[in-house]
């Protein structure tokens, strides 16, 4: 059967396409840190960078990075003196990580969808380049509102589509040749990097993830569209 590429919500039935995507993201773990450098010139840093700075005083409270990878926001949050959990489904993105020194508080295998914590238990979740791959967003949303603690954030970061036409044009140029071919070749793994910039082309718009969150129970909802929308920041409160 040939993977559907595009990016679809699935709140009641999401384990096939889960088992999908570990399948792919475990195949890409060898070339995955040096492609996002190449493939984002480098400007993931200064995204990433933003996030720090909107999680606030990482000294107060726990944290939790879901969709970790390899740890390179982890290392961050750890860093700025966060009492870290870093997250993902991927053993081998996990174990890539540990070898790299770039997960350094604990590390949990689990789906970010059934979070394996108590309630209210972290005063900061962090989720970057991760949530366009979960189907059962909705799930997800509940699951993160619920080991937030009061008055604790979640913060989103994820890859985007501009909204200036021209720049639009060009990014998806960018989406539809360079991306799939750099990461195919550099990775071996074409049906991957086909997969990754099909999710950017075919996932839910920012304002869609803000109602959903809103849903979900956050309020303070902020949108940051970063570097011509081409990546978006989103911040809300419990
Ligand atoms: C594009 S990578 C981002 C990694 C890292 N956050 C970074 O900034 O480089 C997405 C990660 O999300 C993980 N992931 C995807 N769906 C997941 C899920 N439902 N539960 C846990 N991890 C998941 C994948 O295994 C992969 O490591």
């Amino acid at each position: 059967m040939t993977p559907d590429f595009s990016y679809s919500v699935n709140n009641s039935d999401p384990n096939d396409r889960k088992r999908f995507i570990r399948g792919m993201f475990d195949s890409i773990v060898p070339t995955y840190d040096l492609l996002n450098r190449l493939l984002s010139a480098g400007i993931d840093r200064s995204w990433r960078k933003f996030v720090i700075k909107e999680a606030g005083d990482l000294k107060d409270g726990r944290a939790l990075d879901l969709c970790c990878g390899t740890g390179d926001l982890s290392l961050q949050l750890y860093r700025a003196g966060a009492s870290l959990v870093s997250l993902d489904f991927s053993l081998p993105m996990l174990a890539a990580g540990k070898s790299r020194g770039w997960l350094r508080g604990d590390s949990v295998a689990a789906d970010a969808s059934r979070l394996p914590f108590r309630d209210g238990v972290f005063r900061v979740l962090t989720v970057a380049f991760g949530i366009r791959n979960i189907p059962d967003i909705d799930l997800f949303m509940a699951e993160a509102f619920r080991a937030t603690r009061p008055g604790g954030r979640l913060i989103i970061l994820e890859l985007t589509r501009p909204s200036n036409p021209l720049v639009r044009a060009s990014y998806n140029f960018y989406l539809r040749f360079v991306l799939p071919v750099a990461g195919g070749l550099v990775s071996g793994k074409w049906a991957a990097y086909r997969y990754l910039s099909r999710t950017i082309e075919t996932f839910l718009d920012p304002d869609d993830l803000a109602a959903r969150l809103k849903r979900a129970g956050f309020g303070k909802v902020v949108i940051n569209r970063l570097t011509f929308g081409i990546a978006t920041v989103i911040c809300c409160e419990k």
